[in-house]
């Protein structure tokens, strides 16, 4: 298998990479990334030198150049990780978020088709919108609330529409709020993580009551090695923990692992369009063979640990902001 792995130098797409070529001994794998603020290649340094992975520079919205390297090295299949991905990017200015994750993955879609090449496409949960009760199992409506939710939510239709209309083999996964090590300072839980190791106040949006499922991020990479291998095409799978808590709760989880008290929370004005849950349905994936195996305790003390001991790398680009999009 030579598999394309688009957005690899990211936090989830480096992990992926870096647990195939463990899992799968003779698959050859190639990262492609324009390697945006996220990317980076310090997450694949260990492969970097690996005679099975090959790094490649490049923007998917460049056609001509994915079609170049999947004819070049006779790709059979792409999974797309590449997207713009933090929520508050996107609610400040669109463009981006417009032009890699939708225009991005209609290039990718067409060069998949062109190929006759498996496409697996990484979407979220954040599609369905807020779900005040109950589940939303994949044939839930798409609601989706902000720019870069409404982007990706674009982009799984046209996955839909280029199996029913061309019949691209094409698989698409809403995954809940994933964790673990390597995730840019951004995001929620390493705002929480890198504020506190600085000593500084956690910001905390609105009454802090919004829920999210949580998972590490191997559980998830385990998920899209199985549906690539398994699933049926044209299908779309959801990949949740079942780890629901509020944001209040995963700050004063953190809180106590790293022994400090509730002062350290700052309420600050709520996000626009702040959807109040998620919550996947996961039957379908869990009857592939698929459950998550680390507990969300667990994943906390580890990420903890890992941004403690691994300061050198996300110092340098540290953001103010918060967000609770993973
Ligand atoms: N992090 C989560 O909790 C979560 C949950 C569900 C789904 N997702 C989805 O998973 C995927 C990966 O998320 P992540 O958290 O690893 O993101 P990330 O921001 O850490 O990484 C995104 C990667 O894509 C690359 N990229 C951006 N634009 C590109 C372009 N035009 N061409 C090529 N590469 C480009 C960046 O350089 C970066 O390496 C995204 O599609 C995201 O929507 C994320």
């Amino acid at each position: 298998m030579k598999l394309l792995v688009t957005g690899g130098a990211g936090f989830m797409g480096s992990y992926f990479v870096k647990y195939v070529l463990h899992e799968r001994t003779d698959w050859e794998i190639f990262t492609y990334d324009k390697l945006t603020y996220a990317g980076d290649t310090s997450k694949l340094a260990d492969i970097m030198e690996s005679d099975r992975h090959t790094f490649i520079e490049g923007d998917i919205v460049d056609g001509p150049h994915v079609e170049e390297v999947i004819a070049y090295y006779s790709v059979d299949a792409i999974v797309n990780f590449a997207a713009e991905t933090h929520v508050d990017n996107s609610i400040e200015k669109a463009d981006p978020f417009i032009r890699t994750n939708i225009t991005g993955t209609h290039t990718l879609l067409e060069v998949a088709r062109k190929y006759g090449i498996r496409m697996l496409q990484i979407s979220t949960d954040e599609v369905y919108g807020s779900i005040e009760e109950g589940r939303a199992a994949e044939t839930h409506c798409f609601e989706p609330n902000s720019p870069y939710s409404a982007s990706k939510a674009s982009a799984d239709l046209l996955c839909r529409a280029y199996y029913q209309t061309y019949g691209v083999d094409v698989v698409g996964t809403h995954a809940c709020n994933v964790i673990g090590p390597y995730q840019y300072s951004e995001k929620f839980l390493p705002t929480i993580v890198t504020n506190l190791l600085q000593d500084k106040q956690v910001p905390l949006y609105g009454d802090g009551m919004n829920a999210r499922e949580w998972m590490y991020v191997e559980d998830h990479a385990r998920a899209i090695l199985l549906l690539l291998e398994q699933a049926a095409s044209g299908e779309r799978y959801n990949i949740g923990s079942g780890a629901e808590i509020s944001n209040r709760e995963m700050i004063t989880k953190v809180l106590e692992i790293m022994g400090k008290d509730t002062s350290y929370i700052t309420y600050v004005e709520d996000r626009k369009g702040h959807d109040r849950r998620y919550a996947l349905d996961t039957r379908n994936i869990r009857a592939l063979g698929w459950e998550p195996q680390y507990s969300l305790e667990e994943t906390l003390r580890y990420v903890v640990r890992w941004y403690t001991e691994n300061q050198s790398w996300w110092q340098e680009t540290k953001s103010t902001q918060t967000n609770d999009n993973a």
